[in-house]
């Protein structure tokens, strides 16, 4: 899919609406991850030096109504002195004319960000008279969220559609990296998925069992395809109602890789390991064992492409970690191309220290799982070349 350069016009003396996805956890009232920010600042540096005034929109969390907790204002201080700029932030509702007449603040070389969009309940269900809102704010839409791209929003694909619409260097960037996965890659070509739910990420494991040499399976989604199996799981976390779905997925496709044993916990502090099958009825699985790190890790080192979304068990609990920190450093070692995405992967990686080794970090996660799917996603076909 060929995208809109916001390279290819002119910005010159006006006011471009950006999209981004600002969508960061807040602990404290402080940022540990920048990442989504810092990959934001190509696209907003070229528009400064090319004399427009900008005004960003994002969504944070999944706010029913206005919800302080949910303020955009966290991001104002990190994001000034990432682009070293002052940064003006609009508290006031999309659809105020209060909003309308402080807009006009935004001058070239300027830069506001507008209050956490999701607070307007029309944003999900891409209601046209908020998109009509968004779009007397700026004269040119440009989406540069790769990560919500797979939402159809009014921010996203509602006002792309009644302003000249671009896509922005990230956006571009990703689209090319993730694009280059889907066609011909250096073999073995090895994805690795982890995470909670196999429901949200079944469609993109067929996909990928159809273009790569191998998938690995990590994470608490692995327990459904064990407990498809008919292997006893204890209190491990499940779908139930995936189990059928799931049924005979490695038995049917020998490239699948799931684990051969896990790390159990029975209470604090009481962990073992053990090989799949003899999880007891009270324990819980936490992580994958070490026989399943040296399983996936001599995959891993052969690999020449690799693709990894999701953790492969509680790794942000010590010493849950060890798996999920083993997969992060069998990457580091390959000098193949690899490509990783997801809040919690990212978070991880950053936490292994390997994330200078990786070729690339996706930011994002279900909008990344989706396009490895073959799902056209609304956001950039909301921006494509037609
Ligand atoms: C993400 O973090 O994956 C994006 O910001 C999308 O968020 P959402 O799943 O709440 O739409």
């Amino acid at each position: 899919m060929r995208l809109r350069d916001i390279r290819d016009t002119s910005v010159r003396g006006k006011r471009v609406l950006v999209r981004v996805d600002y969508n960061i956890n807040v602990a404290g009232g402080r940022i540990r991850d920048l990442a989504r920010i810092q990959s934001t600042v190509p696209t907003l540096r070229w528009l400064l030096a090319h004399g427009a005034g900008i005004v960003l929109v994002s969504h944070r969390g999944r706010p029913k109504g206005r919800d302080v907790r949910m303020t955009m204002r966290p991001m104002i201080r990190p994001l000034a002195r990432a682009i070293g700029k002052k940064v003006t932030f609009f508290s006031q509702p999309i659809r105020s004319a209060a909003l309308r007449q402080a807009i006009e603040q935004v001058r070239p070389g300027t830069l506001g960000l507008l209050e956490n969009i999701r607070f307007d309940s029309g944003e999900e269900r891409n209601s046209l008279v908020l998109a009509r809102h968004l779009a007397t704010l700026g004269d040119i839409f440009v989406n540069d969220a790769f990560a919500d791209s797979h939402r159809g929003h009014a921010s996203i694909v509602g006002v792309a559609r009644l302003l000249p619409s671009f896509a922005g260097l990230l956006l571009q960037t990703e689209v090319k990296e993730l694009t280059h996965l889907c066609g011909r890659v250096r073999r073995p070509y090895v994805a690795i998925i982890g995470g909670a739910k196999i429901s949200t990420k079944l469609g993109v494991v067929k996909q990928l069992l159809r273009r790569t040499d191998y998938v690995l399976l990590g994470g608490a989604l692995a327990n459904t395809v064990l407990q498809a199996e008919g292997l006893a799981v204890g209190r491990s976390l499940t779908e139930p109602a995936m189990v059928k779905a799931s049924a005979g997925l490695s038995v049917a496709q020998p490239r699948l890789k799931i684990p051969v044993d896990v790390i159990v916990s029975s209470g604090p502090g009481t962990i073992r390991a053990c090989s799949v099958g003899q999880v007891g009825a009270k324990e819980t699985i936490v992580d994958i064992g070490p026989d399943t790190v040296e399983l996936f890790r001599r995959i891993i080192v052969k690999a020449k492409t690799i693709v990894w979304n999701g953790p492969m068990g509680r790794y942000e609990q010590p010493p849950y970690d060890r798996g999920t920190l083993a997969v992060a450093r069998a990457i580091g070692r390959t000098p193949g191309r690899s490509i990783a995405g997801g809040g919690e992967t990212l978070d991880a990686i950053h936490r292994s220290g390997q994330a200078p080794r990786f070729t690339f970090l996706s930011t994002g996660g279900g909008a990344m799982l989706e396009f490895l799917e073959g799902k056209i996603l609304p956001g950039l076909r909301a921006v494509a070349q037609t």
